[in-house]
């Protein structure tokens, strides 16, 4: 978690500072704080709460004259959120300063070194100890800054993303990760540091990612120098363009990320299939499942790890691969995967999801399968993320960037590269028929029109959050492919509005959670026309019987169930399959507008953060 985001240059560094962070407010919104060298020392401003609240504070505290800059949007780790544990940290001298992303785990020990040696602490939190380390390094051994953090990088363990200068020699700014992102934006004489590209997108399209284990001198005027942090050895640069662009970070016209990217999910699906589903030639290209289709035949399953919403991925493939193309399926958490001992060798392939690509317990369960000789292959939406460069092949979503918390166009587009695999695995193993193979291809190319439709919803889908908004818990309920589903929808409900609210697959309901049904429970049913509707039905009556509340998502021109519920809101007729495609998307609507009529704050729910980058 955390963003963190630099520059040097020839440009007033605060402005672009300020934007970046506001751009990458998403990984972390506790606090705030900037740091600018201004021609003679250096100049920080920092508090408890929002980029908008550092803000105000900035015009009065900070020079807008400097040329080099750091600033940092925290999710805490270390220390409660308040004004002294936020970013940027000095060194006791006064000289370095600091911003972090990451987690130094062993900064207990390191922190009594240091108080031995008579350094003191103003914050609790483990980075502050990190730039005293840096200090105490620096002075010991007589050395320049650069040398000063490689060598106390190596007494740390744990995740980092850094950016330090010294106010001694402000031509340069120090980088250094393991395992938290970490992007050099390099432009004319000037060069750019932050947590993603999008602090820099206007000003250039040429970026460095740092590897794992690697640092960067960034020097103003004599460019990148890129070394490994335990060997020394030099790394020649290896400068990407960057195919992202400004309009795709930004609301465009939206009150707010979440909604703007509900409504970018036809586009987003399209863009998933696109060049992969070749209709007119019947067939699914999908390069990494091609190049590594052996791997794939010869698994005796697939173990899915992800977290959140990706997990609900996950499950919903557990359907789409064993139904579609028999291949047994295991859906982990991928944090308790991790410490579990699972049982898991080369005859495996492991599937892992994850929209950022830089969640900490999804990249460590990737590093465990892979231990044990499974075959990984990764589902993720950032170009060039730490999953995707971890796994041994992979697919991209193309869903754009995601930056409301909740999740939204993540799951549609991760299901549809699932659906895309397992039908090209079903083509390969027969079992699919040609026909039903060319049936499933069609449906799933009218998809997003019929993701259209269903927005068409929205209105309606706002009348029922008015009814529902103070409700005190919700129960949502699905059966087969909208189990999953049901598990999503209340996750979206229980992040974004803060009522609880719980998923159960709906013939569990007698198990148990039918003692809390009353009349003032709201019951979100999925009961499509495909798959257990009869079932779903009578669940639906034993609802009704007790008093619930029924919001049924139904297939358009649905009669019985409308006749049941308190309210229906409907969604077109596809296969049973694609269903999840397109009852999601009455869910996402109806969190987003509980939230918001609560007063919620809807792209950055309380204590969370975009990417989860510590266990
Ligand atoms: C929920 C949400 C989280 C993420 C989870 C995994 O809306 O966003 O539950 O799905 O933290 O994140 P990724 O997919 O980036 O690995």
């Amino acid at each position: 978690m955390c963003g963190i985001v630099g520059y040097i240059g020839h440009r007033e560094a605060y402005p672009i500072i300020l934007k970046g962070l506001k751009r990458l407010e998403y990984r972390g919104y506790d606090s705030a704080g900037i740091a600018i060298y201004d021609g003679n020392d250096i100049k920080l401003s920092k508090t408890k709460g929002k980029v908008a609240d550092l803000e105000e504070r900035l015009e009065k505290e900070i020079s807008t004259n400097g040329t080099l800059g750091i600033g940092h949007t925290r999710w805490a780790t270390h220390g409660v959120p308040n004004d002294v544990n936020s970013h940027p940290h000095y060194s006791n001298s006064g000289d370095l300063v600091i911003i972090h992303n990451g987690i130094i785990e062993n900064y207990e020990s390191l922190k009594k070194e240091l108080i031995k040696r008579g350094y003191t602490f103003k914050s609790d939190t483990d980075t502050e100890v990190l730039v005293n380390l840096i200090e105490d390094v620096k002075k010991k051994e007589n050395i320049k800054l650069g040398k000063a953090v490689q060598i106390a990088l190596n007494q740390v363990v744990g995740a980092y993303a850094i950016a330090v200068f010294d106010k001694n020699k402000p031509n340069e700014i120090v980088v250094a990760r393991l395992g938290s992102p970490l992007a050099i934006g390099v432009g004319k004489d000037e060069f750019f540091i932050a947590s993603d590209a999008s602090p820099f997108i206007e000003y250039t399209k040429n970026a460095i990612y740092l590897e794992d284990e690697e640092m960067a001198i960034v020097r103003r005027h004599k460019g990148v120098k890129i070394r490994k942090i335990k060997d020394d050895s030099l790394v020649a640069p290896y400068i990407q363009e960057l195919q992202l662009n400004l309009e795709q970070i930004e609301k465009g016209g939206y009150d707010h990320f979440m909604l703007k990217e509900i409504y970018e999910q036809p586009r987003a699906i399209l863009d998933t299939f696109r060049g992969r589903l070749l209709s007119n030639e019947g067939i699914i290209k999908m390069a990494g499942v091609e190049d590594n289709m052996k791997k794939f035949l010869n698994a005796n399953r697939i173990v899915v790890v992800a977290c959140g919403t990706s997990w609900h991925a996950g499950l919903v493939s557990e359907y789409i691969f064993e139904n579609l193309a028999r291949i047994p399926v295991e859906v982990e958490y991928a944090s308790e995967f991790r410490y579990r001992n699972p049982v898991i060798n080369e005859n495996d392939v492991v599937i892992a999801i994850s929209q950022s690509g830089e969640t900490a317990d999804t990249l460590a369960a990737i590093k465990l399968a892979k231990s044990k000789g499974a075959f990984v292959f990764g589902v993720c939406n950032v170009v060039g993320s730490s999953i995707a460069r971890e796994t041994h092949a992979g697919a991209y979503t193309h869903a754009g960037p995601e930056i409301g918390v909740a999740s939204t166009k993540a799951f549609t587009t991760q299901i549809t590269v699932l659906t895309l695999i397992a039908l090209r695995l079903a083509r390969a193993k027969g079992t699919l028929s040609s026909s039903d193979y060319r049936h499933h291809l069609i449906e799933l190319e009218l998809i997003p029109d019929k993701v259209k439709i269903a927005l068409e919803s929205d209105a309606y889908v706002k009348t029922i959050a008015d009814i529902y908004k103070n409700a005190k818990n919700f129960l949502y309920l699905g059966r087969g492919y909208n189990f999953p589903v049901a598990l999503e929808g209340a996750l979206k409900l229980k992040e974004i509005s803060y009522i609880h609210a719980e998923g159960y697959p709906a013939a569990e309901m007698k198990h148990g959670p039918i003692a809390l049904i009353d009349e003032n429970m709201p019951i979100v049913v999925i009961a499509t026309k495909k798959g257990h509707y009869e079932k779903v039905v009578s669940n639906i009556q034993e609802i009704k019987s007790r008093s619930g509340k029924i919001i049924g998502i139904v297939t358009a021109g649905d009669e019985q169930v409308k006749n049941l519920a308190d309210h229906v809101i409907e969604v077109p007729e596809t296969i049973e399959c694609l269903t999840p495609l397109l009852t999601t998307i009455p869910l996402q609507l109806l969190s987003y507008h509980i939230a918001l009529m609560l007063g919620r704050n809807v792209d950055q729910p309380r204590n969370l953060a975009k990417a989860v980058t510590v266990e």
